[in-house]
């Protein structure tokens, strides 16, 4: 068959944020956007001819025609096979787990994350490498200066793939293998937690709990794991099926926008002992008890100090990882554990290396984010089974749980104000500004709170020594507060301001605050030092998590 070779002109904005190249649809929809960065790819990425490539997405809109697309491409690019998820569907955590077990030079996937979906919504594209993790910021910039000199494409000709039926195909003389996108990542799951124990305390009749899957891609994955495998009784899983434009909603497992389950969770008179959410291709996760919201810092904090209740962590974790705006509270747990914790920017590639390295088990952010070596890539789904076999071997609350939890290393008082799609410009000025008082700020005195240091955030990495500057604005405290500020790196309209909040409370007295109550003082110290209102013209922010 002849592959057609195609003239085009390279986009210019064409650069890879946080996690992969994510705009809204209309401009993926643009002649041939998605081509140029696809063949940009190819270009970049060695070892391609004749290896396999894993393929899948969260199923919003898009997603199908973007497959099709990218199928003829990898046969005109000379892949030697494509594994591609039932009905285009792949959460990432286990494309990654894919890409692992089957030898992949790497993997696409299809996703805008937590970003809505629909023709008004927005769509992304993912390349992981052949550890499954997200490509390092080396291969995500070479993947860009690629794009920006793209002028012809390969495609094979049009030849649709039956998406929906599990087989082999083959296209253009590759061979392509439709597989269950579930199968694979359920045995890596069990061959980590104890099922038997899980499947008891669901089946008990005493353990009530809501897995909502917010229409997006872990819907199949939790109703074929919670419950046909595990038993957990019909309607566990809430908005259990995948749906294009996520139902209208915004797939983001986090207080705001899984408004249904945090009711349930938080009722009065609730039944709910346990409560759940992912995001749109299952990479998050939300843990709430009955009228108690974890934070993602704290989730980490809890699964690292009682690892070994898992069978696939029996032996014990070698070390923990955390984003650099995520809270203290998983250092409190390694410092007990005389293990190392390593902080590292914003962002999935860079806990990488340090799993590659064997230098860490367990890894998260703040952002809704937990995982382990298991993957390279964080895993909702992981994180609730992991919080199940802990419940079930406990046999106590969430809440006590995690109050226990305080109690013994202290509370990192957590939240994260969030000021969305304000002017690109007046962010940069913002930042800028702060930026410029970082010299002068060390040893004055704001408010209550005097400050220790305050600097922008570079990571060496420990295994490469590859350097990372400009991660983010950190004031610390010398009481161990800190405001961190920075700019989102997955937003598709104007800027996202992010403001990270923390302060340390070692008095167990004193650890049944309001969070937003007991971090009063430090969001007004961050209102004035940054002159939020005066730049983006907010009172207050948008989203608080
Ligand atoms: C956000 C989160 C970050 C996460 C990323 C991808 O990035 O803050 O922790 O890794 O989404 O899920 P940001 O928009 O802040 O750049
Ligand atoms: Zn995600």
């Amino acid at each position: 068959m002849t592959i057609q070779t195609i003239k085009t002109t390279p986009y210019t904005d064409q650069k890879p944020g946080t996690s992969g190249l994510r705009k809204s649809v209309k401009q993926f929809k643009k002649t041939d956007y998605l081509q140029t960065f696809v063949q940009a790819i190819f270009n970049t990425v060695e070892g391609i001819t004749g290896s396999t490539l894993v393929l899948g997405g969260d199923g919003r809109y898009f997603n199908r025609e973007a497959i099709q697309i990218i199928l003829r491409m990898a046969a005109a690019a000379g892949f030697g096979k494509v594994i591609l998820g039932q009905g285009g569907i792949l959460s990432t955590p286990a494309a990654s787990n894919l890409i692992r077990k089957y030898g992949a030079v790497g993997g696409i996937i299809l996703s805008a994350s937590h970003n809505p979906g629909g023709p008004e919504g927005d769509f992304g594209i993912k390349f992981n490498i052949r550890n499954g993790g997200p490509a390092p910021e080396s291969l995500t910039e070479a993947i860009f200066a690629t794009s920006q000199h793209i002028h012809e494409y390969r495609i094979a000709p049009i030849q649709p793939i039956p998406l929906d039926k599990l087989g082999h195909y083959e296209l253009a003389g590759m061979p392509i293998e439709v597989i269950d996108p579930v199968a694979d990542y359920m045995d890596l799951m069990e061959s980590l937690f104890d099922f038997d124990k899980i499947a008891a305390m669901l089946q008990s009749g005493k353990f009530n709990m809501r897995f909502d899957a917010m229409h997006a891609v872990t819907g199949p994955y939790a109703q074929r794991i919670l419950e046909e495998r595990l038993g957990a009784p019909a309607g566990t899983v809430m908005h259990g099926q995948p749906l294009a434009d996520f139902g209208g909603g915004h797939p983001d497992p986090n207080q705001a926008h899984a408004k249904e389950l945090m009711s349930l969770l938080f009722a009065r008179n609730g039944t709910i002992d346990f409560g759940a959410a992912s995001d749109g291709d299952g990479d998050r996760n939300m843990v709430l008890g009955k009228q108690f919201f974890v934070t993602p810092s704290d989730s980490l904090a809890v699964l690292a100090a009682n690892a070994t209740v898992a069978p696939g962590y029996r032996s014990g974790i070698t070390g923990i990882a955390r984003s650099m705006p995520t809270s203290q509270a998983p250092d409190r747990v390694a410092a007990k554990l005389g293990l190392p914790c390593f902080e590292t920017p914003t962002g999935w590639k860079f806990f990488g290396n340090l799993l590659d390295a064997g230098r860490i088990t367990l890894c998260g952010e703040e952002s809704f984010g937990t995982s382990s070596n298991h993957v390279r890539e964080k895993d909702g789904l992981w994180a609730v089974l992991f919080w199940l076999n802990l419940l079930a071997e406990k046999q106590d609350s969430v809440a006590n749980i995690v109050r226990q939890h305080w109690a013994e290393y202290g509370r990192n008082y957590y939240s994260r104000h969030d000021y969305e799609e304000i002017d690109l410009k007046a962010a940069n000025e913002l930042m800028a500004a702060l930026q410029e008082q970082l010299t002068s700020l060390p040893g004055k005195t704001l408010g209550k709170r005097t400050v220790a240091d305050a600097d922008n955030f570079a990571y060496t990495d420990p295994v490469d020594g590859s350097v990372s500057r400009n991660q983010g604005i950190r004031i610390l405290f010398t009481d161990g507060a800190r405001i961190v500020f920075r700019l989102s790196g997955t937003g598709t309209q104007g800027a996202t301001l992010r403001v990270y909040l923390e302060s340390y409370e070692p008095d167990s007295s004193k650890h049944a605050l309001d969070e937003q109550v007991a971090l009063s003082d430090l969001i007004q110290i961050a209102a004035d030092v940054a002159r939020i209102t005066e730049f983006t013209g907010r009172e207050v922010a948008d989203v608080i998590t």
